[in-house]
């Protein structure tokens, strides 16, 4: 049988130590349905840098092509906050994301039941909040040309960049969230600063255009400032959010934290082919890195949306999801989602990773 390859890509601090875990599931889940799935492993970010002198080597690059799925850690850290903008660990990101035109970023914000009293929010604010951050993610002020520092005419440095989108741009993004909404509540919320800005009364004008071939989803327009308002006072009003690279990367940590912990939350980035990168929506945590104690679940559920996007194996994708949640019912904890209020067992990163192990084999009998 042919196999499919799906790359490993640890990167920095915390991103090996979750990783770890995130395999020890998928050679789980692999043995036990006999899935021809090869793991293989590159180097991304600070990694990349100590042993290429470049965040995102063409070898990874080339291997990421061959790949079915990739798996990211996090990337970055102090060791290397004082190379300039182009050398940092975070470009590693940005360009495998932009030479894979991983467009459609898919950040899911649901709520366990068992971590409602995690959040800073109240309870009934938050009860069955499940929503989704549709984020166009190779294109917008990331991207952007021109951009730069110069000194102006009066001798004053100037720094720049650019916000724009293009039609096709838009369309193909805005297009994703429409599909996903019609197998959820069919609404989809398009966030802009139209007020303002004239890309984004062109993104506007467009997802206007592109709605009427979905007259069974709902289409409502907030700018982004409100829409961050609305995300803390009202977040279940929301079922898809679609908006572009900056607004989406801003509203999507706010939505992470909803659920109680940014460690809790998975992300898909998809191309045209569902070719797709699965990351954690966290970062690399350096105040914590090598203490074994991060939560490795949003990698792990990472995981889950890896083999339900991209490897097409939606029961091994939903028995990774019930894993967790069964584990967090269990009361097994990771230091950040322990309340004083639990009586849950704290558990280092490896020993979390073993009870989702644990969890799936009961689960799958
Ligand atoms: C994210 C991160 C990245 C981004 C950084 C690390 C470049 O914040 O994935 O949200 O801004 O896209
Ligand atoms: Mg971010």
């Amino acid at each position: 049988m042919s196999t499919v390859k799906v790359l490993i890509l640890p990167g920095d601090n915390i991103g090996p130590e979750i990783t770890r875990e995130a395999v020890k599931v998928i050679n789980t889940v692999k043995k036990r349905f006999y899935l021809p799935l090869d793991i293989e492993y590159g180097l991304i970010g600070g990694a990349a840098i100590d042993s290429f002198g470049d965040p995102c080597p063409k070898e990874t690059i080339a291997s990421a092509k061959q790949s079915k799925g990739i798996l990211l850690g996090a990337v970055g850290g102090p060791s290397w906050d004082n190379l300039e903008l182009k050398l940092r660990p975070e470009q590693g990101l940005l360009k495998i994301r932009k030479e894979l035109d991983f467009y459609a970023n898919i950040r899911p914000a649901k709520i366990f039941d068992e971590l409602l009293d995690s959040s800073s929010l109240k309870r009934d604010v938050l009860e069955g909040l499940d929503l989704i951050i549709v984020r166009e993610l190779v294109g917008g002020i990331y991207f952007g040309e021109p951009r730069g520092i110069i000194v102006n005419d009066s001798g004053d440095r100037e720094g720049f960049n650019t916000y724009r989108y293009s039609e096709s741009e838009i369309r193909r993004i805005v297009k994703i969230a429409f599909e996903l909404a019609i197998q959820r509540d069919g609404r989809v919320c398009s966030v802009d600063k139209s007020n303002v800005l004239e890309a984004t009364k062109l993104w506007r004008e467009i997802i206007t255009e592109v709605s009427m071939d979905f007259p069974e989803v709902s289409l409502s327009h907030m700018y982004v400032d409100n829409a961050a308002m609305q995300l803390i006072k009202d977040p279940k009003q929301f079922d898809v959010i679609v908006t572009g690279n900056m607004f989406g990367d801003i509203l999507s940590d706010i939505s992470a934290m909803l659920t109680g912990s940014i460690g809790m939350l998975p992300s898909a980035s998809l191309n045209s082919s569902k070719l797709g990168l699965y990351e954690p929506c966290h970062g690399s945590a350096p105040d914590i890195a090598g203490k074994g104690i991060a939560n490795p679940l949003a990698t792990i559920l990472s995981v889950a949306m890896m083999f339900r996007y991209s490897l097409g194996y939606e029961d091994e994708a939903t028995l990774i999801e019930s894993a967790v949640k069964k584990v967090l019912r269990d009361g097994y904890r990771t230091v950040d989602i322990k309340t004083s209020s639990d009586n849950g067992m704290c558990l280092n990163t490896s020993e979390m990773g073993d009870r989702v192990v644990d969890a799936i084999c009961e689960l799958s009998g």
